[in-house]
């Protein structure tokens, strides 16, 4: 056998803990399975005497991670400290440029360095591996960069956060508030204490970041992603999305559309028939969309120490194994530089409940508008509240009501415009709520 590959883990957190649990755990296994024994050596975190159900004894300790990073008794860094910049950046070049093999759960950091730190890994033929990146316990690194060489891929997307698909899950059903389901959610740790990370959705776009680029060979552009986040989506969205047939989801989606590479994130309804729609709770999915494969889902947790551990254990046992491949499956130098298109050109079906005054001619107005936009309109329908009715049953009173419109395919652009207009001629009393809706 083999000499041992030593590995040196910076960040001893829920995830660091993890790994080096389950390295213990495996460490027979593993060696079959590389041909080589995998050796935890050293470990650094902030605190040596915090508890952490480990047995750290054994391994030289580090208070500052970049020592642990330029280590001779270290091959292989496991960075598990996290943040796009300081110390875990920090922590990633000096081990690049010391030679040794990386692997990262960071996707923060990725998103933002990712392309100058893989020349770093080209330049000493070391990894930086990244699969707990994106979806935790998910293989979607692995399937994007190697299971679809035979694919051309146009489209993929995903639930890429759990903490909002907890939130939207427990909105649809039980009716709850996202205030209210947003406590749950941070009471039973799924949430950070500042949730607007999560549920604005920008860890959503750092995923899919990484993911666009796998998919499509282009270099990162996390610059371009539209970013909306589910804070605005009420009871009452989810009560008349299942209505018609869908459910909401948060989704990160990018796709090779003729006006470039389109990546969004944003409160998506997929119908209830699809495979992501049947995704609740904190479960991740991701669906590829490729001309041989066809569709491809992937569902399973995307976080929780053990889960993204497991996806660490993954890309350390390749590089045991010996198998290193450029960290954005192809060298830098030869990704593509994505033309972005822009959101305004996003073409697709659109949700749209606007609170107007129940008064004639609303609807028509409202149903104008849109044709002189040339959006065709699968449905409209006024939702009149019981007090409403009963006020007027001829439907004048003025109380304000739901009016839900459903088009097929129309751009962005034709729709704010419309909806500018809409609001020009003060046919509604709020702001409008907008959900594009995602074809199979
Ligand atoms: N948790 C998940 O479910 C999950 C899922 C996917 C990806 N990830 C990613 O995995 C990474 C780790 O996440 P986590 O949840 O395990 O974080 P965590 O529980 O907060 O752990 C962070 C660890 O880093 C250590 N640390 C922080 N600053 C340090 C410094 N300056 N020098 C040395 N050590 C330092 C901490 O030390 P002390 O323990 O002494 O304070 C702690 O052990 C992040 O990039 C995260 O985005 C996490």
């Amino acid at each position: 056998m083999l000499e041992p590959l030593r590995v040196g883990v910076a960040g001893l957190g829920t995830v660091g803990a993890a790994v080096v649990r389950i390295l213990a755990r495996q460490d027979n296994a593993l060696a079959e399975r590389c041909g080589r024994p995998i050796r935890v050596t050293a470990v650094s975190a902030r605190d040596r005497a915090k508890a952490r159900g480990i047995d750290i004894s054994g391994h030289a300790w580090f208070d500052d991670p970049v020592d642990l990073a330029r280590s001779r008794e270290v091959d292989c860094v496991v960075e598990l400290i996290g943040g796009g910049d300081g110390a875990a950046k920090d922590t990633v070049e000096t081990a690049l440029a010391s030679g040794h093999h990386v692997v990262t759960a960071n996707k923060a950091l990725l998103a933002k360095h990712g392309l100058a730190l893989a020349p770093l890994a080209e330049r000493w033929g070391v990894a930086l591996s990244f699969e707990a990146a994106a979806a935790g316990g998910i293989p979607v690194i692995k399937t994007l960069r190697e299971a679809l060489h035979g694919n051309a891929v146009w489209r993929v997307y995903g639930i890429l956060n759990g903490t909002c698909n907890y939130i939207l899950s427990r909105m649809e059903t039980e009716g709850l508030a996202f205030a209210e389901c947003l406590k749950d959610a941070q009471r039973l740790g799924y949430a950070e204490a500042d949730p607007t990370f999560d549920v604005e959705g920008f860890d959503t776009a750092h995923k899919l970041s990484i993911l666009t680029s796998l998919a499509f060979g282009t270099e990162m552009d996390a610059e371009a992603i539209y970013i909306e986040g589910i804070s605005k989506i009420a009871p009452l969205d989810l009560k008349l999305a299942d209505e018609l047939g869908y459910r909401i989801k948060l989704l990160g989606v990018a796709e090779r559309t003729p006006s470039g590479v389109e990546q969004r994130v944003h409160p998506t309804m997929v119908p209830k028939s699809s495979s992501i729609a049947q995704v609740m709770g904190v479960t991740n999915a991701v669906t590829i969309d490729a001309d041989a494969v066809r569709e491809l889902t992937l569902i399973g947790p995307g976080a929780g120490g053990d889960a993204t551990a497991s996806a660490v254990v993954a890309d350390i046992a390749d590089i045991a194994s010996g198998t290193i491949r450029p960290p954005f499956g192809r060298p830098v130098a030869r990704l593509e530089k994505p033309q972005r298109a822009p959101m305004q050109r996003h073409e697709g079906g659109y949700y749209i409940r606007l609170t107007v005054p129940d008064r004639l001619g609303t609807a028509a107005g409202v149903a104008r508008h849109m044709a002189d936009e040339e959006i065709s309109l699968e449905s409209i329908v006024q939702k009149r509240s019981d007090i409403a009715a009963t006020k007027d049953p001829h439907g004048r009173s003025g109380a304000p009501v739901s009016l839900v419109l459903v088009t097929y395919a129309a751009t962005e652009a034709s729709i704010r415009r419309a909806l500018d207009k809409i609001a020009a001629d003060s046919l509604v009393s709020e702001p409008p709520q907008v959900i594009r809706i995602e074809r199979e």
